[in-house]
């Protein structure tokens, strides 16, 4: 049997540049430039920011990742870049520059969906994770759950009607004056808060698989507000762990919503928000009381990463699929539907 391909990964879709080196599931390299410093002063991710900082970035990083490998360029048997969904200004920096340089090494191009790369994270660490599975995803732009009935078979059971969960802690950092981005900032102001000090709304009680932020932000606010006013406002972190207690609750209550709903045994998770310390400690908890198998990447493997479009991409070509010189980025991407040869 021959080798599995070596891929060069590129991920530009939101605010960090990133670029692996793989071989199949296993991670020669892995960097990432982030770019928070750039978005924090605006207390968001600005799109055009972002692009301008792939292009400053894209090129060292790309010599890092090769070097750190290992490998000289003309050793790749691929490059991927993800292809979609994401900010098009941004997408389109990793995307052109991975086509550009597969063309100019003679090797296949592969576009992956982010949501895909995803999906194939917990494999890089887990020989063991197959499918079939409930995978959770959660990050500043998306929140859904997904049922992996094989690789590259996917069905959307759930998601958010409204922001997605990463959106939800940061738009509550700023609000609370934590600062940005937001997640990690709850998380670490929750330490040693009461997550009961205050029970905010658990939203669509009535729709089991999916999410809706927009009414926990206005709850909390509007409590924050009158409690400050009477002199009565519980500590921050008190406040913090609740909020965070809120978001947590759900997406761990849904998730095994899904589990019940498929049957299957098998959990997997991705996204920022996985990193939170909080939602990783109740999963562990939940599936070791149901007897489920667990399978959570490390918070660098969470979060947005070359690496998970290698791993994506090499399941692609396994399968003798690439891409187009001539495709383009799809900013508003529907896992399942890159545009392939
Ligand atoms: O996956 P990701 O790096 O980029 C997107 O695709 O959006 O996720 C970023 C999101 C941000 O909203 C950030 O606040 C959230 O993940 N996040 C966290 C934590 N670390 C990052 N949310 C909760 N707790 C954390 N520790
Ligand atoms: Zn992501």
């Amino acid at each position: 049997m021959s080798d599995p391909p070596l891929v060069l990964g590129f991920e530009t879709s939101c605010d960090e540049t990133a670029v692996a080196v793989t071989r199949g599931f296993d991670v020669l390299s892995n960097v990432m430039a982030s770019q928070v410093d750039e978005h924090a002063r605006f207390g968001g991710v600005v799109p055009e920011v972002a692009a301008r900082a792939h292009v400053e970035a894209i090129r060292a990083l790309t010599h890092s990742a090769l070097r750190d490998a290992g490998v000289h360029s003309m050793d790749l048997d691929a490059v991927a870049a993800t292809q979609g969904p994401g900010l098009a200004g941004a997408l389109m920096v990793g995307f052109s520059y991975g086509k550009a340089l597969a063309w100019a090494l003679g090797v296949p191009f592969v576009g992956v969906d982010h949501m895909e790369g995803h999906l194939f994270a917990p494999r890089l660490e887990h020989a063991d994770y197959e499918p079939p599975a409930v995978v959770l995803l959660a990050s500043g732009g998306h929140s859904q759950i997904i049922h992996m009935r094989d690789w590259g078979s996917y069905q959307t059971i759930g998601s958010t009607i409204d922001d997605a969960a990463g959106e939800a802690f940061d738009k509550l950092a700023r609000f609370l004056g934590l600062g940005y981005p937001g997640g990690p900032a709850i998380d670490a102001e929750s330490e040693g808060g009461d997550p009961d000090a205050v029970r905010f709304p658990r939203a669509l009680p009535d729709r089991p698989f999916d999410f809706s932020f927009s009414g926990l932000k206005t709850s909390v606010v509007t409590y924050v507000r009158r409690h400050h006013a009477e002199g009565t406002l519980p500590p921050m972190p008190d406040i913090a762990a609740s909020v965070q207690e809120a978001i947590v609750d759900v997406l761990v209550a849904k998730t095994m919503n899904a589990v019940d709903e498929t049957g299957v045994t098998t959990i997997a998770a991705g996204g920022g928000v996985l990193a939170n310390r909080r939602l990783r400690a109740r999963l562990v908890e939940e599936c070791e009381a149901r007897g489920l198998s667990l399978f959570l990447p490390s918070p660098a493997l969470c979060t947005d990463n070359g690496a998970m479009i290698g791993a994506a991409a090499s399941f692609r070509l396994g399968r003798g699929e690439t891409t187009s010189a001539d495709a383009e980025i799809d900013s508003s991407q529907r896992l399942g539907s890159p545009k392939r040869e």
